[in-house]
């Protein structure tokens, strides 16, 4: 019984590693912040929260939606009561014009599912 419980640990241990593993091999940092210079004219991700045309940007993973402090959202915007998970952001960036009809964010959003991936991570390791 000892056997098959220490047995059973190594399993999910492994399991664990290939996990952590797979997540930072999906994505690079490098491209993600390569990919956030079509994002820079209009939006901020300095930590002392200034914000550009659109909103600052660090720590929007885990923030509500139309809530940067400071910040005049449009009345689409205003509406929405969800937060930022990787999955939102992923179909708001594929398309924001139609994920949010409205919205001020005048970009026709990014196609590769891949560079959506990287900006994804770059935003989320700016906490
Ligand atoms: C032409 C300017 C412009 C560009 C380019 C742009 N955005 Fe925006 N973005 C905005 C504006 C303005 C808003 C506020 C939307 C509103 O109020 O309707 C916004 C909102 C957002 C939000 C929601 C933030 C919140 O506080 O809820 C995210 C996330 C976002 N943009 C990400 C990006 C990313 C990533 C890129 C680059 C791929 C990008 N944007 C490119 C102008 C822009």
């Amino acid at each position: 019984m000892k056997g098959y419980r220490s047995w059973l640990l190594s399993i999910m241990a492994t399991l664990t590693l290939v996990g952590t593993a797979k997540a930072t091999e999906d994505c690079s940092l490098e491209a993600g912040k390569e990919a956030f210079s079509a994002c820079q004219t209009c939006h901020s991700v300095e930590s002392n929260g200034t914000h550009l045309v659109g909103p600052n940007l660090r720590g929007v993973i885990g923030r509500g939606a139309g809530e940067a402090e400071g910040f005049y959202y449009s009345p689409a915007f205003e509406e929405l009561s969800f937060e930022w998970t990787p999955e939102r952001l992923n179909s708001f960036l594929e398309k924001p014009m139609s994920e949010v009809p409205g919205t001020f964010m005048a970009f026709g959003g990014i196609q590769n599912a891949q560079t959506r991936q990287d900006l994804i991570c770059y935003l989320e390791q700016l906490q």
